[in-house]
């Protein structure tokens, strides 16, 4: 694996082969994309109304668990793995406006995702980002920038939002999960969000599930909460539980629309 110093550059393939990373910036209105990619949100937004929604609501409740996190648990390390192209909102600004200590160390397979985290955090000494594949715990967990960064042996949340129904079942999410929960100290965090089945309109949702694994040639699975909690071993999932990422802990009104994407925060105990 690469690290971040020595990032791949672009070739025209790239840039024709839509990727997760500038599809989902472009559904949260950003500008780091190209027609690929948005031939095929758009294909998708049209395919499953409710799309867009569930993406922005994912980014609201990633917003808000992180402050949760800082605030009412007093976290102040975090490792966001499948962090994204850098928006509005992100970890570091979230974390570091409630606790100028926190440090925050995104990782994310997507070349460009890395390059403009890089840029953006040019001068900010308590956050970082690597170019890596979070399917190899052990190549995150061992590279120098998390040694720089994170103190395992202190409470540290791993954020896997959004990212994990990018895993199919063969490639063992469980055990990848379970390798990150097994470095973590008493105290720490896995903040998980995840994308459901739609009961209501299937057939939509296959549709657009098999245009957009055909078109990034990346594989997505939808999955159930109970399937989620399988993930978590011994964490304590808490309040509200694995629930809805509009319902996790709403900040207005409570927003009842069925988006089916899921969230959750677990606590380790012991
Ligand atoms: C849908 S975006 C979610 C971004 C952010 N976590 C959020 O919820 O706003 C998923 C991100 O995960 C990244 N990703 C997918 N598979 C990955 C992997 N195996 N290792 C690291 N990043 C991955 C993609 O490149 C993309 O940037």
């Amino acid at each position: 694996m690469d690290t971040s110093d020595q990032l791949p550059m672009l070739t025209p393939a790239d840039i024709e082969r839509p990727s997760p990373a500038r599809i989902y910036d472009y559904w949260l209105g950003g500008s780091n994309n190209f027609a690929a990619d948005r031939e095929v949100a758009e294909r998708a937004a049209a395919a499953m109304p409710t799309l867009k929604a569930a993406i922005w609501a994912n980014r609201a409740f990633l917003r808000r668990a992180v402050k949760a996190l800082v605030t009412e648990y007093g976290v102040t390390q975090f490792l966001d793995l499948g962090s994204g192209v850098p928006t509005v909102g992100n970890v570091h600004e979230i974390a570091q406006g409630a606790d100028p200590s926190c440090r925050v160390l995104y990782v994310d397979i997507d070349p460009v995702a890395v390059a403009h985290g890089h840029s953006l955090l040019e001068g900010n000494a308590q956050a970082s980002v690597i170019h890596a594949d979070l399917r190899h715990p052990e190549t995150v967990l061992e590279h120098p920038r998390t040694a720089e960064l994170i103190d395992f042996s202190k409470p540290v949340a791993v954020l896997m939002i959004a990212v994990l129904h990018f895993i199919p079942d063969e490639e063992q999410p469980g055990q990848i999960v379970q390798a990150y929960r097994e470095v973590l100290s008493p105290g720490s965090f896995l903040a998980l969000s995840h994308a459901a089945p739609d009961l209501e309109h299937p057939t939509e949702q296959a549709g657009m599930i098999d245009d957009y694994q055909r078109s990034t040639r990346v594989r997505f699975i939808h999955r159930t909460p109970e399937q989620l909690r399988a993930w978590l071993g011994d964490f304590a999932v808490q309040p509200p539980g694995i629930v809805q990422v509009n319902q996790w802990r709403p900040e207005a009104e409570n927003d009842q629309h069925i988006l089916r994407t899921y969230g959750l925060l677990a606590r380790k105990e012991s």
